[in-house]
């Protein structure tokens, strides 16, 4: 992981085929340093990993946009926070641009730059580049086919016709002619940072990006009363859905399972919780999440923990939210968090609610409340979330 300087540039660049586009990209690459990610590239893998035809990854289906999401998901995760040039035709396509924008917020995070061009030159230009390009395609055809017979060698004489634009270019790009214009706006912005960075919590939004989890940006982060880091889970919607379960939190004392980066804790501090322990696996998100106690003059107390190995403290209230899924026996380590706490506030999935409340009901717990969550799941179906209290 490249360490985060505010605030990554991802350049978006589309155009007519032969427009000069991966020249640019290479450019950017060679003299700024910029990742490039061929989109042609990734067409032709997600071709081959769904056995389909380069025509059909134009249609929108759940098939193509998981297959362009996984991979786009992999490039981004591991390259992070490498300036980016994401380039090809088909980033004309919404969903494909849609689908990489939206890998692109959750793991550079909402500061990053993007910019998107579209490079279409003068038809002259174009058209030299064009004849360019086909000579070189017929003259590879011909060379990797030279061991066929003339009949079979169809692609001898096929130049495909000159067609300058095929589909309109995505609302908000800058239509340049010259691949200059590009590398001008990569120089001239290679320091700017993104307008709404908030200047002053600079140092925090650093501190969050540099975590090595598996996403920095998973959870909400506030400081001062203010917003500064919305979040790819939007933390601070399921913080309202646990205000609609009205939990009193006041004078209690709280544990929060899986605490990443101390949203839910600090939460649970503002609504007057006397103490609070966040227990979390990942000593990185411990490590933010203690940074993020100083800052906001917090008395949260932040451990690395296993929960799958380690006793749970005793407490008044026990939170787990979202985080079930990652434990091993959940009826054995449901049954452990309903006998040290005497309240449990859960985000779960639905197909984990008859498990969860056939262990709770014996031991003595009864469902206060139910909210739907605003995040849905594949794995674990749609979330809720539940009050228990225990009789
Ligand atoms: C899906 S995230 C949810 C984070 C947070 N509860 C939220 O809803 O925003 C799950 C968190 O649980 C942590 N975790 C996973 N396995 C764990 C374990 N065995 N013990 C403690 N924490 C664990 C992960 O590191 C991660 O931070």
């Amino acid at each position: 992981m490249t360490e985060y300087t505010h605030s990554p540039k991802i350049i978006c660049l589309t155009g007519p085929r032969a427009a000069g586009k991966t020249t640019v990209a290479k450019q950017l690459a060679d003299e700024l340093g910029y990742l490039h990610i061929w989109l042609d590239g990734i067409n032709g893998q997600v071709c081959e990993q769904l056995g389909i035809e380069l025509a059909q990854v134009n249609l929108h289906t759940a098939e193509n946009q998981k297959a362009y999401a996984d991979i786009f998901r992999d490039i981004l995760k591991g390259n992070r926070y490498q300036n980016i040039v994401f380039e090809g035709e088909r980033i004309r396509f919404p969903y494909i641009l849609h689908t990489f924008l939206n890998n692109a917020m959750n793991y550079y995070g909402e500061y990053a730059v993007i910019k998107g061009f579209s490079l279409s030159p003068d038809r002259e230009t174009h058209y030299k580049y064009y004849k360019l390009r086909e000579i070189q395609r017929m003259k590879k055809y011909i060379k990797d086919n030279a061991h066929r017979s003339p009949e079979e060698r169809k692609g001898d004489n096929l130049a495909r016709e000159f067609d300058l634009n095929t589909m309109p270019d995505p609302e908000g790009f800058e239509v340049v002619e010259s691949p200059e214009a590009i590398m001008e706006w990569a120089r001239a912005n290679a320091e700017t940072h993104h307008p709404s960075l908030p200047r002053e919590y600079a140092e925090v939004i650093k501190k969050v990006a540099d975590s090595e989890t598996y996403t920095p940006f998973y959870q909400t982060i506030e400081v001062d009363g203010k917003r500064i880091i919305s979040g790819m889970t939007r933390s601070d919607r399921s913080w309202k859905n646990v205000s609609m379960l009205g939990v009193d939190f006041s004078g209690k004392r709280v544990v929060d399972l899986g605490s990443m980066h101390g949203y839910f804790s600090f939460k649970v501090e503002e609504c007057g919780a006397a103490e609070i322990i966040g227990l979390e696996l990942n000593p990185s998100s411990v490590s933010v999440a203690e940074y993020l106690a100083g800052v906001r003059d917090s008395v949260a107390e932040f451990r690395i923990c296993d929960v799958n190995k380690d006793p749970l403290p005793e407490c008044d209230i026990m939170m787990a939210m979202n985080m079930l899924h990652w434990v091993k026996d959940l009826e054995g380590f449901v049954t452990a968090m309903g006998e040290v706490s005497k309240e449990l506030v859960m985000e779960i999935g639905e197909t984990q609610i008859k498990r969860i409340v056939s262990v709770l009901k014996p031991l003595g717990f009864s469902m206060r409340k139910t909210v739907k969550s605003h995040r849905p799941d594949k794995f674990i179906g749609q979330r809720y979330l539940f009050h228990f209290v225990k009789k």
